[in-house]
């Protein structure tokens, strides 16, 4: 897998890190880094070895400071329409069928929140700076900003920081809820490493159904939710990874989890 024009993979451990590689530019995301990154998520959620994602920025300034703005001059309605039709890289995020975990090592702006927001779990190095500045440039957010923004902080935050654009540090981004932990900058990758290789240890089958559950605890009403959730449920019994997890508790042994 390795390299991509854009992105760099590392698989180590269970653990595939993804990093967006164009420091020079902030890790700004342009269509050929979208491209790069769903076809990295495409094959990642086929390796049956990458048992979890972390998405990072190279460098140490950037996660991502948004879409690559050069791109916005000149795009008329129907060129941005086709840009964001097909399955976009939040989505692609949104739907990939493991955890993933946003290490969020500097700007994360714009799409790069958006970004971030359509990953399970975020953490931040304490010199992080987040924000959805579009405003600035007369637009709004189109990758979810306006929709996962206010699932997070409530409706009051997100209105202030998409009206105002304004850029927030780690520390206040985590009292808000848009983060969900903050770390010393230099500890990122370890901490983040060691919160992955936690969730490494579990069945992928378990993991798979839970994400599927929680997706829809914030599209469905409560009712729907569970009736779902309960079919999950169900639908886990008929793998080899529950049988070998009850096995293993009940001998008091580790659990091997094949995902199966
Ligand atoms: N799109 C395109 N290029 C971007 C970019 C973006 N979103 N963010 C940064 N860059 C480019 C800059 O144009 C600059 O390119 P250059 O060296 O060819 O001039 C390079 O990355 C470095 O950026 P610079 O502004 O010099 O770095 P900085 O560390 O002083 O500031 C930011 C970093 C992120 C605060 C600043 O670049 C910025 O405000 N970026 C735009 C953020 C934004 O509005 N995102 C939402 C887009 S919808």
């Amino acid at each position: 897998m390795g390299e991509r024009e854009n992105v760099v993979i590392g698989v180590a451990g269970g653990i595939a890190t993804i990093t967006i590689n164009r420091p020079e530019k902030r890790n700004a995301l342009n269509a050929a880094t979208r491209a790069d990154l769903i076809e990295t998520l495409e094959d990642l959620a086929a390796d049956a070895d990458v048992r979890v994602v972390v998405i990072t920025g190279a460098g140490e300034k950037a996660f991502i400071a948004g879409a690559d703005i050069t791109e916005f001059e000149g795009r008329t309605s129907i060129d941005q329409f086709r840009v964001m039709s097909g399955v976009t890289v939040f989505e692609a995020i949104d739907r990939f069928p493991k955890p993933v975990i946003a290490a969020i090592n500097g700007y994360c702006l714009g799409g790069g929140c958006e970004l971030a927001m359509a990953c399970d779990i975020r953490i931040a190095a304490d010199t992080a700076k987040l924000g959805q500045p579009e405003v600035n440039l007369g637009l709004l957010p189109g990758g979810g900003g306006t929709q996962r923004l206010p699932r997070l902080v409530g409706l009051g935050t997100a209105y202030r920081l998409l009206y105002t654009g304004a850029i927030i540090d780690a520390a206040e981004a985590h009292r808000i809820g848009l983060v969900d932990d903050v770390v010393p900058a230099g500890e990122l990758p370890h901490r983040v490493t060691a919160l992955a290789a936690a969730i490494a240890t579990k069945s992928p089958v378990a993991l798979q159904l839970i994400k599927e559950a929680v997706r829809a605890s914030v599209r469905t009403p409560l009712d729907e939710g569970m009736r779902h959730e309960r079919t999950l449920f169900g639908l886990a019994f008929s793998s080899q990874d529950k049988a070998e997890g009850v096995a293993a508790f009940l001998e008091k042994r580790a659990a091997e989890y094949t995902g199966r």
